[in-house]
């Protein structure tokens, strides 16, 4: 148990200058009436502490689905940050080996998520250099995973799972949607062989523009819609968990928060469903403050190519595509935002869409229809819109 303290109004005038909106309060904590003034004239909260709420029930995958499927009170369940004991894949294969592929395949490396991790490339040399480079750090790590790269995109042969980087990124001034036509040629062909080759695939689209390029891998391959989905939800809702933990001074481990919608200007953070150490935004934010998180979000990738001139994020979407194979493969468990096909969810249909969703090892289960303000509905039929209007659909 904590001493009392006395709280005077250095303490409150700290708090400030350190951009907190709450001071938390104590049982036993003496709060001085200069204090007290000086709080209200600041506009700061004191807030009866401890402010760590009890952490809200986690399920395991199977409640959550059941959830889902009755329809009953469902409730946002965070995905959880702890790895489980998982299935560890065969193969995954990795179509791009630039900055996203390269990273996703060292993590996988790193933690031992495939037997054989296969790099493909068409840039002559690029794809065979990073998994020699890969299985070189073997001696130091003892990662018992195989490496291998090459230019041709029969080397999908046989995997799993197989995740799509190839395409190109923007340069700063382009929009995601700018890369529209160049980079559908090269998901149809990736798309064709994935059918002939890895019949059996999951395979997860990161190419840009992200939404609009799941709908091009769903055409190619022909699968269903349980075994395309795109990444950007868990980007885009770390990007945002990022944004509210500076804000508000606190780990980023304390910040629950999911973003839906498309991967481009009609993103859909959810301030309605997020917390901070179990508590609402606005215990600790202003709505200001929320606003300019939410706006972060939405720009936290061209932010990232503003900085770099040439090319976009690596290191956020290779740790954004590795959380959901670790949902497919059962190293986490709750929902977890993807892009997939809709069919009536959310009230859309036959548009790709950043929804909450269940994984395993055949790929979606189900999407989860999370309780949300009507503002932030009709942000997804915006988001749904845009794309369709981008697809001609
Ligand atoms: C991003 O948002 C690459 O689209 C990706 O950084």
């Amino acid at each position: 148990m904590s001493t009392p303290r006395v709280i005077g109004a250095e303490a409150i005038e700290d708090a400030r200058r350190r951009g907190r909106l709450i001071v938390e309060v104590m049982p036993g904590d003496i709060v001085t009436a200069l204090a007290k003034d000086s709080a209200e004239r600041l506009g700061l909260k004191l807030v009866d502490g401890p402010v760590d709420m009890p952490a809200p029930p986690r399920t395991d995958g199977a409640v959550s689905m059941r959830r889902s499927l009755y329809r009953r009170s469902p409730k946002w369940v965070a995905p959880s940050r702890q790895p489980r004991k998982a299935q560890r894949l065969g193969k995954l294969a990795l179509i791009g080996a630039g900055g996203v592929g390269g990273n996703v395949a060292h993590l996988a490396a790193m933690h031992d998520i495939a037997e054989d991790i296969t790099l493909i490339d068409i840039a002559p040399g690029m794809a065979a250099a990073t998994a020699l480079d890969l299985n070189h750090t073997s001696g130091i790590t003892g990662a018992a995973g195989r490496c291998v790269g090459g230019e041709t995109l029969n080397l999908v042969a046989g995997a799993d799972v197989v995740v799509v980087t190839a395409g190109r990124a923007r340069s700063p001034g382009m929009t995601r949607a700018d890369l529209i036509d160049v980079n559908a040629r090269v998901i149809r062909q990736a798309g064709e062989a994935i059918r002939s080759e890895a019949p059996n695939a999951i395979v997860i689209v990161v190419t840009n523009p992200l939404d609009e390029m799941t709908v091009e891998m769903l055409r190619a391959t022909g699968f269903p819609r349980e075994r395309v989905l795109g990444m950007a939800g868990t980007l885009d809702s770390s990007r945002f968990r990022h944004a509210l933990a500076r804000a508000a001074g606190v780990s980023p481990a304390d910040v629950d928060a999911i973003t839906l919608g498309s991967h481009g200007d009609e993103m859909a953070p959810i301030p309605s469903r997020a917390t901070i150490k179990g508590r609402p935004l606005d215990v600790f934010l202003s709505p200001d403050q929320i606003d300019a998180c939410v706006k972060d979000a939405i720009t936290g990738g061209g932010q990232v190519v503003a900085l770099k001139k040439s090319g976009s994020a690596t290191l956020a979407p290779a740790h954004a595509t590795i959380e959901v194979i670790d949902h497919i493969r059962g190293a986490r468990s709750g929902p977890v935002p993807v892009s997939v096909m809709l069919a009536g969810e959310y009230g859309i249909d036959g548009v790709v869409l950043g929804v909450p969703a269940h994984l395993g090892v055949n790929g979606l289960i189900s999407v989860e229809e999370l309780r949300i303000t009507d503002g932030e509905r009709t942000a997804l039929h915006t988001a749904a819109n845009a794309i369709r209007t981008r697809l001609g659909l």
